[in-house]
């Protein structure tokens, strides 16, 4: 069995801290809503919260843009706002994780401006530049948000790499001084008593620059810059050292933006690995291609999805420890990414929850997943605030996609969608703020979709989660909930996904319906206990069980 720790235990709750709660109603969210809202999380169950970036940035991608590690952006509060949220939390058991973006700076960080005003300083060295005899870039990489990975200083032939917006260049791990002021910063912060970290875009680090023209890979004439910089050999002993002199001494909660290769895993995420766990994208990225082009859907069927999952599940468990996750600020909702239009309801929500929450890893919830909150669609392209969705737009349109129909995938796909206020009630604003006008519209639905509504009504996607959360943190099911063994159950049905969860002497079987009719499946001898579900029906044992639409069921036994 695993060895025991608490981050293994822990329930974690995702916050974008500009949709959660506004305090002073300036139409964002802040650290002190964050604070106000600390009991309404901790009754959800969660132990843990995982806070997207804080800190001081012009907020090109969403704070993912740094310009001071050590202060607190102002929209969101003072620095002292930071330390009574953390000590807050403490006191009523949550952990605080913060987001470690060290990728990139903003452009408008000191070190940047410094590199920029004086090549001849030794903040240049901090970042990637490199000047060419001709005036082209250095070479054809294409930056993830789309358009040239390297941009011009202007009025010289020099270039800087960034591999996402132009506002965020990308650091240079190879200068030692650099890692030093990198480990002195994050020490800063653990010293403070965070539970640790996420980890932005950390396997793109090491680079393996080459210089010249690749095949492209797209109308655009660029090639993708993944090919270069993801997981590139020598990045184990940037992330060893990260791990020595920082992570590990304090004994932090680790969570890497990562999807390795199966040969790096047990480096990653081992016993003496550089993180506690890392997030893999295999089924949250499903409908997207591995060159990230979201304009390009990939279909997939419930079969491929189980496929995913499970191989995810295997493979991590060999290794080490995972998160699971169905929703982050990067994705568009999940009942809407799953789950045909016409079938999002009540029970379709229920089951995912549970699906995630019985696999194999610490759960990860997005504020709103909760309450099963969907996806908004604004009216042009203008409206949108994420930069992703911008780019993917004018990609769409340079390989020849009419502006209508690329309006409505990348819509569809948006950041945004996940980055709507958060519904508190059916009040202005959905009791997110007392603004006249909040900085991302709420969606509409919000008086169908709220925590208040959720709360008074037992039979509620919310109340179904605080159970899920509920079993996880404690009682008879959490230890085989949480350290039992995954092991695939197969079934007939092309439609259900079902798994087996196995620890010394007590099994889960974990069924889900994923389909809008029936199904039968078998039930072994012995799964006489029914542990949770989202259809109301009592439960016997008789060797088989047949599934309403979208039904999640959960049954426990003990062995010998
Ligand atoms: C990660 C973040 C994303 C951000 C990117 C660049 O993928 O989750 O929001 O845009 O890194 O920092
Ligand atoms: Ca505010």
């Amino acid at each position: 069995m695993d060895k025991m720790t608490w981050w293994k235990e822990a329930v974690v709750y995702q916050i974008y801290p500009k949709s959660f709660q506004d305090s002073n109603g300036d139409g964002i969210g802040d650290l002190r809503g964050i604070i106000n809202r600390l009991a309404y999380i901790k009754e959800l169950g969660a132990n843990v919260i995982w806070l997207c970036p804080v800190y001081m940035s012009p907020m090109d991608d969403g704070g993912y843009d740094i310009s001071d590690y050590y202060h607190i952006h102002p929209m969101f509060g003072t620095d002292a706002d930071m330390d009574e949220l953390i000590e807050k939390a403490g006191e009523m058991g949550i952990k605080i994780l913060m987001d470690l973006v060290v990728n990139h700076t903003s452009d408008e960080h000191e070190w940047f401006q410094e590199a920029l005003q004086n090549p001849k300083s030794k903040y240049a060295d901090y970042y990637i530049f490199k000047e060419t005899k001709d005036g082209n870039p250095p070479n054809n990489w294409r930056s993830y948000f789309g358009g040239p990975a390297w941009e011009r200083v202007e009025g010289t032939n020099r270039f800087y790499l960034h591999a996402f917006s132009r506002k965020q260049p990308d650091l240079n791990w190879e200068n030692r001084e650099l890692r030093e002021e990198i480990y002195r910063m994050v020490n800063y912060w653990l010293d403070k008593g965070l539970g640790g970290f996420r980890i932005d875009a950390i396997c793109n680090i090491k680079k393996r620059m080459e210089y010249g023209f690749f095949q492209p890979d797209g109308e655009d004439g660029l090639r993708y810059i993944g090919d270069f910089i993801l997981n590139q050999p020598g990045i184990e002993e940037f992330l060893y050292e990260l791990n020595e002199r920082t992570f590990r001494p304090h004994n932090s909660m680790t969570v890497a933006e990562a999807n390795v290769p199966e040969e790096l895993l047990e480096q990653f995420i081992g016993e003496k690995g550089f993180f506690t766990m890392v997030f893999d994208f295999s089924y949250a990225d499903i409908d997207v291609p591995d060159t990230g082009e979201w304009f390009r859907p990939r279909h997939f069927t419930v079969s491929e999805l189980r496929k995913n999952i499970f191989n995810s599940q295997k493979m991590v468990q060999e290794k080490g420890w995972g998160a699971v996750y169905l929703e982050n600020h990067d994705q568009n909702r999940s009942v809407n990414k799953y789950l045909p239009k016409e079938d999002i309801h009540y029970y379709s929500k229920t089951m995912l929850g549970s699906l995630f929450f019985f696999l194999r890893g610490t759960p990860f919830i997005y504020q709103g997943q909760e309450i099963g909150m969907e996806n908004m669609t604004l009216e042009s392209i203008a409206d949108y605030d994420d930069i992703a969705t911008h780019g993917q737009y004018e990609r769409a349109l340079k390989a020849g996609i009419r502006e209508e129909e690329a309006f409505a995938i990348v819509a569809k796909r948006s950041r945004d969608n996940n980055r709507t206020p958060m519904q508190w009630d059916e009040g202005k604003n959905a009791g997110f703020s007392d603004a006249k006008s909040t900085w991302m519209k709420v969606n509409p639905d919000y008086k169908r979709i709220s925590v208040a509504r959720q709360e008074k009504d037992g039979e509620s996607v919310l109340n179904f989660y605080r159970k899920l959360a509920g079993l996880r943190r404690g009682g008879k099911y959490a230890s085989v909930m949480t350290y039992g063994v995954f092991l695939p159950y197969e079934v007939e049905e092309a439609s259900v996904i079902a798994w087996q969860r196995i620890a010394d002497t007590e099994r889960l079987l974990v069924i889900h319906n994923f389909q809008n009719r029936e199904g039968v499946v078998k039930i072994p001898e012995g799964y006489d206990e029914k542990v949770i579900g989202n259809y109301k029906s009592e439960y016997f044992n008789t060797g088989s069980y047949r599934l309403k639409p979208y039904e999640s069921i959960v049954l426990y036994k003990t062995t010998e």
